[in-house]
């Protein structure tokens, strides 16, 4: 009987969020109006990866976490700080299994690939940085950017 109501209650709650965030997406389509961007831009080109409703803000939060991990280094950077360039490096960037994951779960070898890529470029920028040379930790943060914006220019949600 406890788990019969147990179960009733968890079922109430996950079918209430789901309804909550589609009323949400209603609201935000009626709400913001479309976006105009000139020449190339306007057409967007991106391949849709499908991601699962559930998992899209869990994408969106570890893509903040990803910029701010970034911001963090260059503020490393500027206060000569390349012990924490290295372990924010490694640690909030580098390929773990989370991220490997992560980046094989939309069935999407090219996604995969360069999200994988990205990780690894994390972690040499993590070696780098132990040289405390900046110049060469610029390139190496240069060669990880890359790898954000070449995923950001092939792929959405
Ligand atoms: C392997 C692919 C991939 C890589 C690498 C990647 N991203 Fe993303 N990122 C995405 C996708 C997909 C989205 C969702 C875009 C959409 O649907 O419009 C996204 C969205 C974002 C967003 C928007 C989040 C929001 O709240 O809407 C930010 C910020 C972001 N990424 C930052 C980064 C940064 C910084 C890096 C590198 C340090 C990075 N991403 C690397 C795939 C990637």
């Amino acid at each position: 009987m406890k788990m019969f109501i147990f179960f009733s209650v968890l079922g109430f709650i996950l079918i209430s969020s789901l309804a909550v965030d589609s009323a949400m997406e209603h609201k935000q389509k009626e709400g913001q109006p479309m976006m105009h961007h000139k020449g190339a831009d306007s057409k967007d080109t991106r391949v849709q990866l499908n991601v699962p409703d559930m998992m899209k803000e869990h994408q969106k939060t570890m893509m903040r976490e990803h910029l701010k991990a970034v911001n963090e280094i260059v503020g490393a950077l500027a206060a000569n700080d390349f012990e924490l360039v290295s372990q924010t490096a490694h640690k909030k960037l580098g390929l773990t299994d989370e991220m490997r994951n992560m980046c094989s779960m939309f069935g999407n070898q090219e996604f995969e690939k360069i999200g994988l890529e990205f990780h690894t470029k994390a972690d040499e920028l993590g070696d780098v940085a132990k040289t405390k040379d900046l110049n060469k930790t610029l390139l190496a943060m240069d060669a990880m950017l890359k790898r954000c914006n070449q995923c950001h220019s092939m792929f959405k949600q």
